[in-house]
């Protein structure tokens, strides 16, 4: 009875841990940009169920993209590597914005 005790407990923690594991990673509802060229406001959420986390995240870490984009020589500068990701998927899955001001709002 005791070691069904344990087990018991040991299961809780693990899976309030995953949770909030998984919680901590589960990222931003909103991501706002605010270039000069207009704020793009990025539903993060609504993104998150259409690929993999990696589509964007491809470091496999949840870093800010700014850590290294205009950042490292390696590395292409914010503005090309977002519009290469964001305007590329819209394109090819004929959804979402690819004007310039259906993203950039002033
Ligand atoms: C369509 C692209 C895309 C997908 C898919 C995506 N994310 Fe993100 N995520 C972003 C962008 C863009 C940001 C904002 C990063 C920034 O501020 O530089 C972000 C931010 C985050 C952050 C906050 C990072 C920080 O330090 O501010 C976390 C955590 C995160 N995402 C987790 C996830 C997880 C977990 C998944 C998969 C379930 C996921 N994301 C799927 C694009 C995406
Ligand atoms: C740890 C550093 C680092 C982080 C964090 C990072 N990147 Fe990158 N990214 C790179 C490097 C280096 C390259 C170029 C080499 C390669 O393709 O892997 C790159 C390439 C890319 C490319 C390909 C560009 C092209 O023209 O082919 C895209 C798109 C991209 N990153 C988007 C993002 C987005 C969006 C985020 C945030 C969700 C992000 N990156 C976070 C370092 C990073
Ligand atoms: C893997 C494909 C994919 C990537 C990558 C992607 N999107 Fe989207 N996006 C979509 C699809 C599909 C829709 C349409 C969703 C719908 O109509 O239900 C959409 C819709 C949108 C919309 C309009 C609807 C809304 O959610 O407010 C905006 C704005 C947007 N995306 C911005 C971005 C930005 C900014 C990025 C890059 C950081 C990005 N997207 C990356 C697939 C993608
Ligand atoms: C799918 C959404 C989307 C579309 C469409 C789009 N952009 Fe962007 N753009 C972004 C995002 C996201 C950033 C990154 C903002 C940041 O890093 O703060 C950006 C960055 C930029 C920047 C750099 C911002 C600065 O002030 O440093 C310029 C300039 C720009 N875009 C111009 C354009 C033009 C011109 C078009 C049309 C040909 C366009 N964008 C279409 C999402 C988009």
């Amino acid at each position: 009875m005791k070691k069904v005790l344990i087990l018991c407990v040991t299961m809780a923690l693990v899976t309030s841990l995953a949770t909030l594991v998984i919680a901590q990673n589960q990222g931003p509802d909103e991501v706002t940009f605010t270039p000069k060229m207009g704020t793009v406001t990025f539903n993060h959420a609504a993104h998150q169920g259409l690929t993999d986390c990696a589509t964007c995240h491809h470091t496999g870490e949840f870093a800010q993209c700014s850590s290294c984009h205009g950042v490292t020589d390696d590395a292409p500068k914010a503005k090309d590597a977002f519009h290469t990701l964001c305007k590329d998927c819209h394109k090819e899955s004929a959804k979402g914005p690819t004007k310039c001001k259906e993203c950039h709002v002033k």
